[in-house]
């Protein structure tokens, strides 16, 4: 534990250590560390990130309300940050936290609003129907791949092959790159040797995209939002386009993982042809309360010295928002029970002007609710093939998701693209 850079600020006497955000605690029991927190700090934790970096973790519903609601004090212009100094080149979180990349997740004030409309118009358009469509056959050709065998990874040979291939094609690639760019967002993202062979092989085919896209509009994201740019650049445009490729891809097969976990292990949702099945969509809905792949967002920083739950942020600070945190903030879950039946008060997909766009929302439920569908359909008596508790998560504090999901069904035949 290191001491609290905060501490002599705060004045409060509670939480003179403050708490890593990183280890097997994020990874092994999250609920019961943020309850912790919550107890030993109060609902602003103050919290260290790799390298020794001081930060706050927002952990109070009510704080983090006030927090995302606020956008010019608590503002997403990382430039802000006090800490600059201190952050080596090769800072593990670099990717994360960025001085430089002029993308949507650090526009703010009314240039932030024209960049979040230019991509929610385009998205607006999407057809529900047809990307249900679009899903329900790549998820097809995904399940025809594993279901003569009896057995598969939903993990690795379904979930994580589903959304980016999705997002592909609404956005206008053709077919035939659809794999290469799922093969590049999984390397990105599992940050191994070929993790930046990945993020160039995606950013070499945005650029390309949106060049043929202005050269001859389709109907699709990338040529809405060439059509409809308020003013900003071909660049800013390719740069939105890849962050929401990776804002869209990864939390979206979490959630996929994490409903199929739920609906696979808890008798209530015993997705079985022997129990009951309980609504998909409800499994859903209790993910984003209880499991959400969405824990942890860097983050906003202060404008000015302020206080927020008690503590004395200062200028610059960062505050790390815990979506996981405030989803289980008792002052809101105050007879402590489960919550589904659709209330969509949870914080998963953030709050205020940067939050997820409400169309991002929409897409990632379609395509995850459609994923979930099919698997169940396809494969009606699908189980886990292993004991739940050999059910292992990613270590991260800040998506949360399974490292692989054994299941073993009755082999079935292929469909070979007959529904
Ligand atoms: C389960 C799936 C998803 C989850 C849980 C999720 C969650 C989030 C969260 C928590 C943020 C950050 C908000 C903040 O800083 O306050 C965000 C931002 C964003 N998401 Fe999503 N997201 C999902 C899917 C998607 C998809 C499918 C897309 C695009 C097709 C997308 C596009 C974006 C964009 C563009 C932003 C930046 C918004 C801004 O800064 O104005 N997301 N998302």
């Amino acid at each position: 534990m290191t001491q609290c850079p905060h501490a002599a600020a705060t004045g409060t006497g509670v939480g003179t250590e403050a708490v890593h955000l990183y280890g097997g605690r994020f990874q092994d029991e999250p609920a019961r560390l943020y309850r912790e927190m919550r107890r030993d700090h109060g609902p602003v934790a103050p919290i260290v990130l790799p390298g020794s970096i001081p930060a706050w973790l927002v952990l109070g519903y009510r704080e983090l309300h006030q927090l995302t609601g606020d956008p010019v004090l608590f503002s997403r212009d990382s430039q802000l940050w006090n800490q600059w100094p201190a952050i080596p080149d090769d800072w593990p979180l670099m990717p994360m936290i960025s001085r430089t990349q002029p993308s949507i997740l650090y526009t703010v004030g009314e240039r932030h609003s024209s960049r979040s409309a230019v991509i929610s118009d385009a998205l607006e358009a999407v057809n529900p129907f047809e990307l249900k469509e679009g899903t329900a056959e790549f998820a097809d050709e995904l399940i025809d791949a594993f279901c003569s065998a009896g057995t598969a990874d939903l993990i690795a040979d379904y979930a994580m092959l589903m959304p980016v291939r999705v997002l592909a094609k609404l956005f206008g690639f053709s077919d035939e790159k659809g794999p290469a760019l799922v093969t590049a967002m999984n390397d990105m993202i599992n940050g191994g040797a070929t993790a930046l062979a990945g993020q160039r092989h995606i950013a070499t085919s945005v650029y390309e995209l949106v060049a043929e896209r202005k050269a001859t509009p389709g109907d699709d994201v990338v040529s809405r939002m060439l059509a409809n740019t308020r003013g900003f650049t071909d660049e800013d445009v390719s740069r939105d386009l890849m962050v929401m490729m990776a804002a869209g891809h990864q939390p979206t097969a979490d959630w996929i993982g994490n409903s199929l976990r739920l609906m696979l292990t808890d008798d209530r949702f015993a997705a079985s042809l022997s129990g009951g099945r309980h609504s998909v969509g409800e499994a859903m809905n209790e993910v984003l309360w209880e499991d959400t792949p969405s824990q942890n967002i860097a983050g906003r920083w202060a404008s000015r010295d302020t206080h927020l739950g008690g503590r004395h942020i200062k200028a610059g600070d960062l505050l790390v928002l815990s979506l996981a945190g405030a989803n289980a903030d008792p002052q809101v879950r105050t007879d402590g029970s489960t919550l589904t039946g659709g209330n969509n008060a949870f914080f998963s997909f953030s709050h205020g002007d940067h939050r997820c766009p409400f169309p991002a929302q929409e897409t990632a439920e379609v395509i995850a609710r459609t994923a979930i569908e099919v698997i169940l359909d396809r494969l009606p008596d699908v189980d886990l093939a292993v004991p739940e508790e050999q059910l292992t998560r990613r270590p991260s504090p800040w998506l949360r998701g399974l490292t692989d999901l054994p299941a073993r069904f009755t082999p079935t035949p292929a469909l070979g693209g007959q529904r």
